[in-house]
């Protein structure tokens, strides 16, 4: 709901916003004064439960660092830390033309990449399907088999006839936490997500998707299981030399970085070189699932109790894009019913009691509305649920949605804060990508203030100074990422080094 489509709200004040320090990045934090008391005892409560200050996020990011190493040890810890088979960057040089899947929350993307002669330049075709949301609880034979259609679509669009026997390899980017003893295969460690398909955890998917392609006579074999973050990572360090952390921001979250095999404990019986490279797909989401440090609301407990997996992901129920909208509801659903707050009051609140009806766009809305009386907050309950509004209602809505959209940054920071940390990564720039990243108001400015407290860096002298750590928009993970990774195993396979790949002669 844009406002230029009500001419007529041209005439209300549009505020600007104030950059504040700390937790008041982006706040209408001044507009309070008519609020009446008994909502601004709920206003300080919710900034008493989701705001941390930077004394937490330092403890916060300390115990991070800690646990990336323990999830790295033989042991293992509650982060994953799983290792990819990617064993280096890009040169720029790639070439070659690479089929690529990207099976993400909430769309299924098929691609062809041809990576050119021009160094680090590349042309994509695509084509976007939507996930249905029956498929991510359903059975897992009609998850491949609905994949297999789409790449068979995407064949019968793309393609001309292809020569019998032949079989065009498939990176596949399948994001979610993934055992890979090799590059070319992948053990489900769990679903996240708010995925939850029966007889796939603890399963190697790639003979799960090639029996389906063969059943429909599709052309193609898995020669790469890649996670979005390791695909973000090559794909930006492919444009951007400086990259050295890939992060996604989505309806999930998470981080790849280059670790040496030397400092992978969990990896030493291989015996590789101590200084190679080796790509770590961290499995943040999982931080803290023990539950020692992260500030946890009561909202955020109702989240996990309530999910598919409960106990996991302790750390991404907070941040990703899946959870924002939920936090939220579920706080508005609890004022509403503490009878001693008049919210909503006398009101058939039945829309707003559904689970998950609000996603992270609804509170984006929120937080983008840029009229002095926050009327297009007023509109969206109003169409949305049903819910009509007071002026000090809606204050206390677009302070819940400031605070937790704070909050989720200001997390997020603490891992990158944590990488960089663990490697000494600064100065380095981080390719970001997702939902959340790309278009939730703010949260790349509250991230960026997050780290600036973390890391201790001086003021900036001006705007235009880079930070020692800067968190940019990645290039497309998923397809170039994807597309890139299988040049790099091809080229490893061609120099004779099979580490990690389980079907080398697919690669010839
Ligand atoms: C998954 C990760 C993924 C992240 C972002 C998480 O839920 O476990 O594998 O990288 O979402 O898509």
């Amino acid at each position: 709901m844009g406002s230029g489509q009500r001419s007529s709200a041209s005439a209300i004040a549009t505020r600007q916003h104030t950059y504040h320090h700390h937790n008041h990045c982006f706040s209408r934090e001044g507009s309070l004064a008519d609020v009446p008391k008994d909502l601004l005892g709920e206003i300080k409560k919710l900034e008493q439960h989701l705001s941390i200050d930077t004394k937490k996020l330092k403890e916060i990011t300390n115990h991070f660092v800690a646990e990336l190493e323990k999830g790295l040890t033989v042991e293992g810890g509650s982060i994953p830390m799983n290792p990819t088979w990617v064993m280096e960057y890009p040169d720029g040089y790639e070439t070659g033309t690479y089929l690529a899947l990207d099976m993400g929350g909430t769309n299924l993307r098929v691609c062809e990449i041809t990576l050119t002669d021009t160094k680090s330049e590349f042309d994509i075709i695509q084509s976007k399907y939507r996930m249905p949301e029956e498929l991510k609880t359903g059975e897992s034979e009609e998850l491949w088999d609905y994949i297999a259609d789409c790449l068979q679509q995407f064949l019968d669009t793309h393609h001309g006839d292809l020569a019998p026997g032949t079989m065009i390899p498939l990176g596949f980017t399948f994001s979610y936490p993934a055992t890979q003893n090799y590059i070319d295969e992948g053990t489900l460690q769990r679903w996240t997500k708010g995925f939850d398909i029966d007889g796939v955890e603890g399963h190697n998917i790639v003979p799960m998707l090639e029996s389906a392609l063969k059943a429909k006579d599709v052309p193609i074999r898995v020669s790469a299981v890649i996670n979005d973050t390791t695909g973000t990572l090559i794909a930006s360090a492919y444009t951007d030399p400086t990259v050295k952390i890939g992060c996604i921001f989505g309806t999930g979250c998470n981080a790849a970085y280059m670790e040496n095999c030397g400092s992978i404990p969990k990896l030493a019986h291989l015996n590789l070189p101590a200084d190679c490279p080796m790509a770590i797909n961290c499995e943040w989401g999982a931080f803290d699932n023990e539950h020692v440090i992260l500030p946890r609301t009561p909202y955020d407990i109702i989240i996990d109790k309530d999910s598919p997996r409960p106990g996991q992901q302790a750390f991404e129920k907070m941040i990703a894009g899946l959870y924002l909208g939920e936090i939220f509801r579920l706080i508005m659903v609890d004022l509403h019913d503490n009878k001693d707050i008049h919210i909503f009051e006398g009101q058939d609140i039945k829309k707003l009691r559904k689970a998950y009806t609000l996603d992270a766009s609804f509170l984006s809305a929120i937080e983008d509305d840029p009229f002095e009386n926050l009327q297009e907050t007023a509109d969206l309950f109003s169409d949305k649920l049903g819910i009509a509004t007071t002026r000090p209602e809606l204050e206390l809505i677009r302070r819940a949605a400031e605070l937790i959209g704070t909050r989720a940054a200001r997390l997020s920071a603490c891992g990158v804060a944590a990488i960089c940390k663990k490697k000494n990564f600064q100065p380095c720039h981080v390719g970001a990508d997702g939902s959340v990243f790309n278009k939730y108001p703010h949260f790349k400015a509250r991230g960026a203030q997050a780290l600036r407290e973390i890391l201790d860096w001086p003021v900036k002298k001006n705007a235009k100074e880079e930070d020692p750590v800067e968190i940019l928009a990645a290039e497309d993970g998923s397809g170039v990422g994807a597309a890139l990774i299988a040049a790099l195993t091809l080229k490893r396979v061609q120099a004779g080094n099979v580490a990690g790949i389980l079907h080398p002669e697919n690669f010839k």
